[in-house]
């Protein structure tokens, strides 16, 4: 059962009762409760398990582990699916392309993560894939564009242009045999749920705020019910690469995620308070907030601009990842291979924990150094 309740508020009347998400993160993906049984999934480090011949035995550490498990059954009640666990996002984003056939179309966004774009363009340039890239804002664009694809992907909030789509109405819109799958890594669970909204898939880098952490590499795929030959495809896939996540680091992000709904909380009331002052500051050209998460990007005149500010920041960090506890931030624009429409001066920004105002204080006395 994914969305466990406590014994005692389970009953008749709450037989279709569907909790908050902020009760599921707490509450689901724990062992059955019974006196002395702890309350949560231990690590069982198994390569191998003693053989057997029921239906419901793992067989081998590459194919099931009781606390990928348990992470599984937490994120699919929180997406509304069955979800799948991974190595990481990136080996989530490997196995949906190995399941869809070779020669398909796909769309995706003109902005996104780097490695799921290098990731589709690989698959072109080996195996045939066409790769149509749009901007996930325009909707009408996104549909023409759909015309004859098996998947739309989509990230929304992008990275890290912060772009959003209407994915209702993509998800409504698209011809009948093209998927949908949200990357929903930005938003998380907390604040938007794709598969609600008619998604078929949705995508988590787990090591970023579902673990919340900074000390897990995980990734996740969430099906929605019906799309069960999908889930099995992306199994397999996951059986046949190999790419299963550690145990310590299931055990992590599913430990991060009993905070998850306050930590996202708190950072994005954090987050709105620094879109709002940042965008009265003189130096900074735009804020690209898209109103709620904790996730924004700034844009500086240009990328000596925005180094100098990042050099000088005391508490924020510089770092290439996200959704961790402390406030972290990049100038993307300093990868070779980030695309040349992400602004050079475009500083994208993580907020974490830390007390709104010592967060500002660092930025304005960070801005101020840039002559
Ligand atoms: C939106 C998004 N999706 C997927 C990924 C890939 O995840 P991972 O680094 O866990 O492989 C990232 C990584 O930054 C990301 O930002």
């Amino acid at each position: 059962m994914p969305n466990q309740l406590p014994n005692d508020a389970r009953g008749p009347s709450l037989h279709q009762y569907r909790p908050h998400p902020d009760t599921i993160a707490i509450s689901a993906g724990r062992p059955e409760r019974r006196p002395d049984a702890p309350l949560n999934q231990p690590i069982v480090p198994a390569s191998t398990y003693v053989g057997g011949d029921g239906t419901e035995w793992v067989g081998y550490g590459r194919y099931g582990n009781p606390g990928w498990s348990a992470l599984e059954d937490a994120v699919g009640a929180l997406e509304g699916g069955t979800a799948l666990a991974f190595a990481s996002g990136m080996a989530a984003a490997a196995a949906v392309f190995s399941s869809i056939p070779p020669d398909a179309v796909v769309v995706i966004p003109e902005h996104c993560y780097l490695g799921v774009a290098s990731l589709a363009h690989e698959h072109a340039q080996r195996h045939g894939l066409t790769v149509r890239t749009v901007d996930i804002t325009d909707t009408e664009r996104v549909l023409a564009a759909a015309d004859g694809a098996r998947l739309i992907w989509l990230e929304s909030p992008a990275n890290p242009t912060m772009e959003v789509a209407d994915l209702a109405a993509i998800a409504a819109g698209r011809p009948d045999g093209c998927l949908l799958l949200v990357d929903n890594t930005f938003a998380t669970p907390i604040l938007q749920q794709p598969i609600g909204l008619g998604s078929d898939i949705v995508l988590h880098s787990a090591t970023k705020f579902l673990s919340g952490h900074s000390d897990a590499l995980c990734g996740m795929l969430i099906f929605a019910d019906g799309r069960e030959e999908l889930l099995e495809a992306a199994e397999s896939a996951r059986k046949l690469h190999g790419a299963t996540p550690g145990v310590l680091e299931a055990y992590l992000v599913l430990r991060g995620i009993r905070t998850l709904s306050v930590r996202v909380r708190h950072a994005e009331s954090t987050a709105r308070t620094l879109a709002e002052t940042l965008a009265e500051h003189p130096l900074v050209e735009r804020v690209r907030y898209p109103g709620f998460g904790s996730m924004l990007a700034i844009e500086l005149p240009d990328a000596s601009a925005a180094d100098t500010m990042i050099n000088s920041l005391r508490l924020w960090v510089h770092a290439t990842s996200l959704g961790g506890v402390e406030s972290s931030l990049e100038r993307r624009r300093r990868w070779p291979s980030e695309l040349k429409s992400v602004p050079e001066g475009l500083v994208r920004m993580s907020v974490g924990l830390e007390h709104v105002d010592d967060l500002i204080a660092d930025l304005r006395q960070a801005l101020d150094l840039i002559t």
